[in-house]
């Protein structure tokens, strides 16, 4: 049986794209699923001279084996600033300096949600210009908007957005 991944882009501990992630991965049939969380693999911030003195860190190694030992991943990216959330722009960071090519080729569903009407649309558009050049293979992606009108006890409310998402989903299994 596959074995997936499934992360948010985000330390917050009520995180609505930890939530979008759990669903989106709980869609894709006969397939083992492990929800991670960043919180679990804390790391100092980024810095050149903080590897040169000290070195990698073993959690960025540890979420690494993650992603290298999965058969793809689910990645839903919180949008700060219209850019990364700083946890996930660090941890990238710190496993490219082991491996440049860190995605590892597996399929990739990226989502992105917000409060907001755009849905994270524009860290979507980041993370989609750069995972490629990162060993990454994104074969769908999706953005859920306006979360808390959209999404409750664990599952998308809007009918069509629902089924927009389940599609993806298929794309994302039939990639496996
Ligand atoms: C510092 C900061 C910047 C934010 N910037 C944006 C933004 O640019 N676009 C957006 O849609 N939401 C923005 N938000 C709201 C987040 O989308 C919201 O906090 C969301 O819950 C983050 O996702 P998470 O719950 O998975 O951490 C921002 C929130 C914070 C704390």
């Amino acid at each position: 049986m596959n074995t997936i991944i499934a992360f948010a882009g985000s330390d917050s501990k009520e995180s609505i794209n930890k939530q979008l992630a759990a669903y989106a991965s709980s869609l894709v049939e006969n397939t083992d699923v492990t929800v991670l969380d960043l919180n679990d693999f804390e790391l100092p911030l980024y810095g050149m001279d903080y590897e040169t003195a000290h070195g990698i860190p073993e959690n960025a190694h540890k979420f690494l084996e993650q992603i290298k030992g999965s058969d793809g991943i689910v990645l839903s990216l919180a949008e700060h600033n219209g850019a990364y959330a700083t946890v996930f722009k660090n941890i990238f960071d710190w496993m490219s300096r082991i491996d440049g090519k860190l995605w590892s080729d597996k399929p990739m569903l990226l989502m992105a949600t917000s409060p907001g009407a755009r849905g994270g649309a524009t860290v979507l558009e980041i993370a989609k210009g750069r995972i490629p050049y990162m060993g990454g293979n994104i074969v769908a992606d999706f953005s859920l908007p306006s979360f808390y009108e959209n999404f409750s006890e664990g599952t998308i409310t809007n009918e069509e957005l629902n089924e927009q998402l389940k599609k993806h989903v298929d794309i994302f299994r039939n990639n496996l």
